[in-house]
């Protein structure tokens, strides 16, 4: 190939090969040729996704990576991206720096829609895309950190200084400069400690790691049919083919199969993408060559069941099923002046995190010491689950697994159960690609809620009786905590004196359904709410929407203000599962030197919990590992900050957190299944084009009581993340029961846009999850502008619009046809 390649780092081939991510390079032209024809003469700059572009492509071009741009001396794109909070997992990052950067060698000074334009097609599940932006415009002379013209109608918090950035410079020759944030650090809006890395590509995550010698990689063969018997598994042509070692089957991991569903070999299979068995190679290229002439005999059984609907039909449940109560629902029923019943759905969603599952097992020290390298938020458990698959003494597994994650490229519930293989003396490898990583995993789980509500003429709620029904898929996996957590949050906002809660797993043919932020909070309550309406000018706005509706016949918009309420920690269906369910530990190290490194149990997965313990305790350096922070708590359920920094707080040396004392008797119906509650509440704007059921967020107000923020700037990211996730649960991302045809980016689609970012208010409080289902507002929305199209129709009367809320649903249920 002519041209200079400068950095092709490994970084490429790992998007350009395996993880189908969205790392894009720079492509720099140095002549024209046949390919590239239409572009300015004699040099032209594009950039290219790694995974699409074809090498033989490349002719007569240099090639420049995210290492290329900036590594010891850091690029203005990668600085500012970084320092306006951009880069939270980071896994998206280079992606986006090298769309901006070629941007800039065309156009140093672009304009909104030149860099919305160049963004185009980079996806991000953390962030919002907000502070992307905002980091981005700043090479725009013309505008001003928070002039985004779609969205903020007053100035948001000041989160970077614009001074403090590096002017765009083709030599480079400034170098990053230090912050100082005097004293005390808390409070502070720091940028994410791993921020630079990440948009420089250097961070490393677990398959960035250097390869061991003689490491074997493990690919796995997956059933193709939903419910059947396996009647065997001919493994002979696969231990042909050059570079196989061995096929790993049920005989071959002894002991008890913890969580089956996780592990190879069973005699029937319960789902399509149910693990069968596992074929390991001397490469990848040959485990998969393997794992295709793998011959496994089946024999359908009869009465798949994938649907709640199915399930609900042949009593398919998992136990135990719950129920609250208060009041006396049935005499309230005969006392009011009115009784609607009827049913909603609620779809499930992929988790979508970018970096996909991935774990390396290596062999040791002495004996049976093995290290674990792993992309999971769930440390402690992980060493557990992984416990079946290896041959030691039942009394020596956990001391003689040491469990290390560095970061995690997302996450969102979705890693919180792991498998790892080991074959005895060598260590291994198993990196899912994007299909296997949709296919074999579970989603959120798709709910069927049927209520019956009592009220009286003037509005007021006296009695509710709501059954919801969760897809929990082939296991119960996480569903008994999924289904409590609905009955815990079920009186959302209202106060209904008289309330009655049933909830159910159902047991089906599809991939395990799971924990993904914020499971089983479908709605919530009240607090920040009148400061809400307030904020959002929600009385002459809504009058002003009743005018734009009588004039638009075919456009539509809708408001709504809708609160929150949620618990944070996990309850006490979880401590079944996880005895440690609250509990985290740190060990610190203070050196000769003055260095300092601390060792927990908390996972860095984008919501800066590096970040903030090192505001709390002034820590240099970190390590997450169970060798030295044993038998903590998942960093979820919006609580490893809370607890992992209370382990660092309560004693700068050797320190454990017990956490709070949570607990909850379904018997009796009491206790407290959480730490606390955090509140919020929050305003949309939405038009809608009635004829095709498109969609825009033409305004967005959040207010959310987060209490004393650790860092401000990570948080109003993760409410922003947060919210537009669930942007995509509501209203665009659906995952049909079945089999799911749509395993990658082209087809499953994720938010995208970079116009729905909202104004915020913060005020520690765990903030992860809550703000997810201020992405129903817009779904809300959407239905108080369908009722104005159905009246606009001649229809009247209660009408049906489940979740997601997609522009054929909404163009159905808005009666234009
Ligand atoms: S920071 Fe964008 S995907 Fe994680």
């Amino acid at each position: 190939m002519h041209g200079q390649i400068q950095h092709l780092s490994s970084g490429v081939f790992k998007g350009l090969v395996l993880y189908y991510t969205w790392m894009i390079y720079h492509v720099h032209i140095e002549k024209v040729n046949a390919t590239y024809a239409n572009l300015p003469s004699p040099t032209s700059h594009d950039s290219a996704n790694a995974c699409l572009l074809p090498v033989c492509q490349l002719q007569g071009a240099a090639v420049t990576t995210v290492e290329g741009i900036g590594k010891t001396r850091v690029h203005p794109v990668q600085e500012r991206i970084a320092k306006a909070h951009g880069s939270l997992c980071g896994f998206y990052t280079p992606g986006m720096v090298m769309s901006m950067y070629t941007l800039l060698r065309n156009k140093p000074h672009p304009t909104m829609e030149d860099i919305t334009e160049a963004l185009g097609g980079n996806l991000c599940r953390c962030t919002g895309y907000r502070p992307i932006i905002d980091g981005c415009k700043t090479f725009n002379v013309f505008v001003g950190i928070h002039d985004i013209d779609c969205v903020f109608q007053e100035i948001p918090p000041q989160l970077f200084d614009q001074e403090d950035l590096l002017p765009l410079d083709p030599t480079q020759d400034l170098i990053f400069p230090q912050n100082s944030y005097g004293n005390d650090p808390v409070g502070r809006p720091i940028m994410h400690r791993s921020a630079i890395s990440q948009a420089t590509g250097e961070a490393v995550y677990c398959d960035d790691i250097p390869k061991t010698d003689g490491e074997l990689h493990l690919v796995l063969v997956t059933s193709t049919r939903p419910h059947a018997k396996i009647l065997d598994i001919d493994i002979s042509e696969a231990l042909q083919v050059p570079g196989v070692v061995d096929v790993i089957t049920s005989k071959d991991i002894p002991g008890k199969k913890f969580r089956t569903f996780m592990y190879v070999s069973v005699p029937q299979v319960s789902c399509m993408g149910h693990m069968v068995c596992a074929v390991v190679a001397d490469t990848r290229k040959q485990a998969k060559r393997g794992a295709a002439v793998v011959k496994i005999g089946n024999e359908d059984l009869p009465g798949p069941v994938f649907t709640v609907e199915k399930a609900i039909e042949k009593q398919s449940f998992f136990l135990p099923q719950r129920m609250i109560e208060r009041g006396n629902v049935d005499e309230a029923f005969d006392k009011v002046d009115h009784i609607y019943e009827g049913e909603i759905r609620l779809g499930g969603q992929e988790h979508f995190y970018m970096e996909t599952q991935i774990m390396v097992v290596v062999p040791s020290g002495e004996g049976a010491q093995s290290l674990f390298l792993l992309s999971t938020p769930n440390l402690c458990p992980g060493t557990v689950n992984s416990t079946p698959s290896i041959s030691i003494p039942e009394d020596k597994k956990i001391s003689n697994m040491s469990c290390h994650v560095k970061r995690v490229g997302g996450a969102f519930g979705g890693k919180v159960t792991n498998v790892c293989h080991r074959l005895t003396g060598r260590p291994v490898c198993c990196v899912w690609e994007r299909g296997e990583d949709i296919l074999i995993t579970g989603a959120r789980h798709p709910v069927l809620g049927k209520h019956k509500v009592g009220f009286m003429n003037d509005g007021r709620i006296m009695a509710a009786d709501l059954h919801y029904y969760a897809n929990s898929g082939n296991t119960t996996d996480e569903s008994l905590l999924v289904i409590e957590k609905i009955l815990l949050h079920l009186d959302n906002a209202y106060n209904m004196p008289n309330l009655r809660g049933r909830s159910v797993a159902c047991k089906t043919n599809l991939p395990s359904n799971t924990a993904f932020r914020g499971f089983g909070v479908l709605q919530s309550i009240w607090s920040p709410w009148d400061e809400c309406k307030e904020k959002s000018d929600y009385g002459s706005r809504r009058k002003s929407i009743a005018q734009f509706n009588q004039q638009n016949r075919w456009k539509k918009r809708g408001m709504a203000t809708i609160p929150i309420k949620y618990g944070i920690a996990f309850s006490g269906g979880f401590l079944i599962q996880v005895s440690f369910a609250l509990q985290a530990a740190s060990l610190v190290h203070i050196h000769k030197d003055g260095s300092v490194l601390v060792s927990h149990g908390g996972t860095e997965m984008g919501q800066g919990i590096h970040t903030k313990m090192q505001q709390v305790g002034t820590i240099l350096s970190h390590l997450t590992n169970t060798s030295a922070g044993p038998n903590t708590c998942p960093s979820a359920a919006s609580f490893g900050t809370d607890a992992n920094d209370m382990a660092v707080k309560v004693q700068y040396c050797l320190g454990s957190s017990q956490g709070h004392d949570l607990h909850m008797d379904w018997e009796k119906q009491e206790g407290q299944p959480y730490a606390y509650y955090t509140y919020g509440a929050r305003c949309s704007k939405v038009e809608v084009d009635c004829l095709t059921g498109d969609y825009r967020t033409v305004r967005t107000d959040i207010v959310m009581d987060i209490g004393r923020s650790i860092n401000p700037s990570v948080d109003i990211s993760q409410i922003e993340g947060a919210f537009i996730q669930g942007l995509g649960l509501y209203n665009m991302e659906f995952s049909p029961s079945g089999v799911l045809y749509t395993r990658g980016p082209s087809q499953y689609k994720i938010p995208a846009g970079v116009c729905d970012q909202p104004l915020t208010k913060s005020s520690l409080q765990g903030i992860g999850e809550p703000v997810l289902f201020m992405g129903s507002f817009v779904f809300f929305v959407i239905k108080d502008v369908v009722a104005a199209a159905c009246v606009e129709a001649g229809m009247v009367g209660p009408f049906t619009l489940d979740s997601p809320a997609t522009p054929e649903r909404t163009c159905l249920a808005s009666n234009t046809f």
